[in-house]
């Protein structure tokens, strides 16, 4: 090949790049659109483009994978806080409450994100798999939102507080947005 040769197939797959890319993040905002918080969905998963491409399998495994991922670190992060040292009582009773809800929620995301691959395989009973991971993720959202109400009462001191509410928030925004998109998924099969 010459130079103007390879210079074109530069060029070429250049283009399909885009292309695909392009393609790809419509998808994803299309998918995205139906969301309750779509500006967080399309922010979070753009990013993934090029792993998700337009397969609705690897977009709700992605949102998923996310989910369980931010999960596990505002689980550490509680832990963290809950060492701090001059808690007072009612902040460290509902920084241990937080600390088991978010653990039963990083259980639960851990075991949906391994039953959603079951989806995928042949001969799998696809509704009974999808079903058992909309009720997991479900149960999860639902342990996230107990934690975060835990921190807004008048009790607790601002800056505790405000972090923990803060993490709680977008982990269940982001929890939420995957939710949605295993519920579009199953509904679509
Ligand atoms: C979540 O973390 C795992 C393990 O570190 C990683 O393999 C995976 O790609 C992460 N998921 C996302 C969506 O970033």
């Amino acid at each position: 090949m010459g130079k103007l040769g390879s210079l074109v197939m530069v060029v070429v797959s250049a283009c399909m790049a885009v292309g695909i890319a392009g393609a790809s993040s419509n998808f994803i905002k299309s998918s995205c659109s139906k969301t309750t918080y779509p500006a967080v969905c399309v922010s979070s998963l753009s990013v993934y483009a090029s792993r998700i491409q337009q397969d609705p399998q690897s977009l709700v495994e992605t949102a998923l994978s996310l989910s369980l991922n931010r999960s596990q670190s505002t689980k550490a992060f509680v832990a963290k806080c809950n060492r701090l040292k001059g808690l007072k009582s009612r902040e460290y009773a509902a920084l241990k409450d937080c600390a088991e809800e978010i653990g039963d929620s990083v259980d639960r995301l851990r075991r949906s994100l391994k039953e959603l691959t079951l989806c995928k395989q042949q001969g799998k009973d696809f509704a009974w798999h999808i079903s058992n991971v909309e009720t997991w993720v479900s149960s999860a959202l639902t342990d996230d939102t107990t934690c975060g109400d835990g921190f807004s009462g008048k009790a607790l001191s601002g800056k505790i507080k405000d972090s923990i509410r803060a993490s709680m928030l977008n982990l269940a925004q982001v929890t939420s947005n995957a939710l949605s998109l295993i519920n579009q998924y199953a509904a679509k099969h």
